[in-house]
């Protein structure tokens, strides 16, 4: 699915699109930790609210490491916007490369401190890298 469609499909769906950078600028040097190695990105992950706090995610998080072990890839990057999931990845042996706080981000697209309504306890996204 093209930019265009997904958006299309988001606005059906009645989502506001707020346009943001956060993710792009998080990754600007991504390149200087990994080169040009093959590496496995997580994206997007969320357990039921009613099973949580179970060890599913902490779970999904080794299993995720043995497939991107078996697809011969050196690393694992992840985006992390939550605490829970930067303590996971933290007890999981990552490294924090790159740390931005909600309450600081000046997104240059729209021109507003668009994440500064963030609840507490996540306080910023981490780029999270493991060498695997
Ligand atoms: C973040 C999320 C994926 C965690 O999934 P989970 O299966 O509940 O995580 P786990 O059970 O493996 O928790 C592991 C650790 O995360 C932290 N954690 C998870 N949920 C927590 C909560 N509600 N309060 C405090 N810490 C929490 C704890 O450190 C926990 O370890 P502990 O139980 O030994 O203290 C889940 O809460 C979720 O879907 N949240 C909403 C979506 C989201 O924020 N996704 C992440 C985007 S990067």
């Amino acid at each position: 699915m093209d930019e265009a469609e997904w958006k299309e499909e988001f606005k059906e769906k009645g989502c506001t699109l707020i346009p943001g950078k956060l993710l792009s600028t998080l990754n600007e040097d991504l390149g200087k930790i990994i080169g040009s190695k093959l590496y496995l990105r997580v994206s997007i992950s969320t357990v039921k609210p009613s099973y949580g706090r179970m060890g599913i995610m902490s779970g999904l998080r080794k299993r995720i490491e043995l497939v991107a072990k078996d697809l011969g890839c050196e690393f694992i990057v992840s985006e992390s916007t939550s605490l829970y999931t930067q303590r996971i990845a933290s007890k999981l042996g990552y490294t924090t490369e790159n740390e931005i706080k909600y309450s600081g981000y000046f997104d240059p697209l729209s021109g507003t401190y668009i994440f500064k309504h963030i609840p507490a306890p996540h306080q910023s996204v981490k780029l999270l890298v493991k060498s695997i």
